[in-house]
Parts: C-alpha cells; sequence; structure tokens
C-alpha cells in the first residue's frame, strides 16, 4: 500500500485520539485538543531514554508512539482485544516507530500474563482503574512487573475529598459509559498507591466541568487525576502503617495475586524524573496527594498546545 491508501484505509473509521496521518490530515478523536490529557504531559516529564516501557490500554497507540520518540530502548503497548491494530499499524508505519503489541484480556494478573517481559523501568495505567470490576487486583498484578527505583503514571478519576472510599457509578450518575464502574477518593488512589509499594511524587488534576457535560456531575468535585509513582522496596517504607505491612507479610489476597517473586526479583532501574512541579523535594515518603489538590500549579482544566491533549502531530516528540 502507498501512504494514500494507509491513509485512505482508516482515516474514515472510529478514532479514540486525533491524529495527524499527513500534514493537515488529522483523525477525528473522541476529545477537543482543548482537552488536556494528563498522562501525556507527566509520561513527558520521565526520562524514558533507553528505557523498557509498557503502556496498559493503548488504543491506537499515541502514548507508546510518544514514548518511542522519547527514546525508549523498547515499548510494550497492550489491549484487552486489539480492536485498534489496524489504526495503529497504520500509526506506527506513519511516524516510523517500532514497538510490540500485547493482547492481555481483561487486566488482571498482568505478572503473569506478561511475565516472559521480565521487568519495565516505566509503566503507564491510565484510564483503566475506573473500567475494572477490582482496582486492587489490577494493581497487584500490575507492579511486580516494576523494576525497582522504577516509574508509574497511574491516571485514572477521583472525587475530590477526603476519606478511603470508592463511589460506585450507580446507575450512571457518576457518566453513562458502561464499562465505568468507580471513581476513587483522592486520599483512597494514595492509599492504594502507597499500600502497593509505591509513593506519589507529582501530580496534575482536570476538574470535571459543565464545558464537558459527558463527566460532569454538579454539586460533586470530580475530575481526572494523574499520578507519578516511585516503586520503593520494605525497607524504605516508613509510612508509619503497620497495618499495611502486615497485609503485604501475610493476606491472602496480597500473597497469591502480588507475585513476590517476580517483585522481589527486579534489577534496579535508573530511570529520573524532571518534573517541574515537583517543588516538594522527593523524599522516600512521597507526597501527599489531598495537600496540594487546590493548588493552581496542580490544575489543569484546559490546554492552549495540543501536544497536551489527545491530538498527536507528526512533528510531536513526546
Ligand atoms: C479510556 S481508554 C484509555 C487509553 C489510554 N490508556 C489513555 O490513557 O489515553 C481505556 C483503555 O482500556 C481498555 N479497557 C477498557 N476497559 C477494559 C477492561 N475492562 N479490561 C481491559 N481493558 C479495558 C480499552 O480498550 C482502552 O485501551
Amino acid at each position: 500500500m502507498n501512504s494514500n491508501e494507509l491513509i485512505a484505509s482508516v482515516l474514515n473509521d472510529w478514532w479514540y485520539y486525533s491524529v495527524e496521518l499527513a500534514p493537515g490530515i488529522v483523525t477525528k478523536g473522541m476529545d477537543t485538543p482543548q482537552t488536556p490529557m494528563l498522562p501525556r504531559m507527566m509520561v513527558r516529564n520521565c526520562n524514558l531514554q533507553d528505557m523498557d516501557c509498557l503502556d496498559i490500554g493503548s488504543m491506537e497507540g499515541l502514548v507508546p508512539t510518544a514514548m518511542v520518540r522519547k527514546g525508549a530502548k523498547s515499548v510494550l503497548a497492550t489491549d484487552a482485544i486489539p480492536h485498534c491494530q489496524k489504526k495503529m499499524d497504520v500509526v506506527r508505519k506513519i511516524y516510523d516507530v517500532n514497538f510490540d503489541f500485547r493482547e492481555i484480556g481483561l487486566l488482571y494478573d498482568l505478572s503473569f500474563k506478561l511475565k516472559d517481559k521480565g521487568g519495565f523501568d516505566f509503566i503507564n495505567l491510565s484510564g483503566v482503574l475506573y473500567h475494572v470490576f477490582s482496582p486492587m487486583h489490577v494493581l497487584a498484578g500490575i507492579r511486580p512487573l516494576l523494576k525497582k527505583n522504577g516509574l508509574m503514571v497511574i491516571s485514572t478519576n477521583v472525587i475530590n475529598k477526603d476519606g478511603y472510599t470508592l463511589e460506585y457509578n450507580a446507575e450512571g450518575g457518576l457518566q453513562k459509559e458502561n464499562n465505568t464502574f468507580w471513581y476513587h477518593s483522592v486520599p483512597m488512589l494514595e492509599q492504594l498507591i502507597r499500600f502497593f509499594k509505591m509513593v506519589p511524587i507529582d501530580f496534575l488534576f482536570c476538574p470535571h466541568t459543565p464545558v464537558n457535560p459527558y463527566n460532569y456531575v454538579p454539586g460533586l468535585s470530580s475530575g481526572y487525576m494523574s499520578v507519578v509513582c516511585r516503586a520503593v522496596e520494605d525497607a524504605d517504607i516508613a509510612d508509619g502503617d503497620a497495618w499495611a505491612a502486615a497485609a503485604r507479610m501475610s493476606s491472602w489476597e496480597f500473597l497469591s495475586l502480588c507475585n513476590g517473586p517476580m517483585l522481589n526479583s527486579q534489577p534496579r532501574s535508573s530511570i529520573t524524573y524532571d518534573g517541574s512541579l515537583n517543588e516538594v523535594p522527593t523524599s522516600l515518603s512521597g507526597i501527599r496527594l489531598m495537600d496540594s489538590i487546590n493548588d493552581p500549579k496542580r490544575i489543569v482544566a484546559s490546554v492552549n498546545d495540543p501536544i497536551n491533549s489527545q491530538m498527536l502531530r507528526l512533528a510531536d516528540m513526546s
């Protein structure tokens, strides 16, 4: 196929991302160029040069493309089913990027499904935790794949309130999308991150507003949060949470679902982070999400430059 035929073969398909396939020819994605894509902004802060990277739920491959362009050594794109395969193949060709794709089914037990892949320096887990029945089961499967000291970007819908709760999408009250089950309260998301031996080191928050009636619920302070997390080891966890430490040591769920032999034998990653917002010196205990959730510097309601949106252009290197 020549490039015109290649473009014509997918241009009028349904697209999740807006992708420039030739100068001025852009697919019609779901979001506007003003809608922030927080995970993309956070991945950009991670130094992926020569790193092994994993992306969960890749759709047409915007994030894997950015990872390759940022100099990753290897990139594995994944999805439950290969529903975007044809479009992803075209993106790969047009952007001249080389990454693998793996069909992984439901997002559970990935340390077993991907055990042949060994460890990753960087994992992007964005836009999926609200889609699954059990977010803890998903994290238990993914965390052992991360190298010691590795980075994971976790992005999901949250409710800006105290307390350790999951809000159920009762009668589609949070949004009508029929694969959406849970929004985490912000402290709950942080507890999940810490429970699975990571600490938050940076984040951005995009509040749901009436601009997008699809996910705006009057009276509810909800939004989309993207958190950069650093893997820490048992010896480094000094958060005073004796209950969590004991649960990690002896709960049947942790021992069975969070592959200890893989997690504990991961090599150490040298991946570094350049986040400009991370003004709090990163200590082993990381940052507290609720302490700065209302900080204007962390709130991104809309963006001017499409490079921070779900639009991928030929010139974009991240
Ligand atoms: C909202 S999109 C997010 C895409 C991308 N990760 C991002 O942040 O832009 C959700 C992704 O997860 C996949 N997905 C949705 N529900 C899923 C489920 N229950 N199990 C496995 N994958 C799911 C979709 O196929 C898609 O790739």
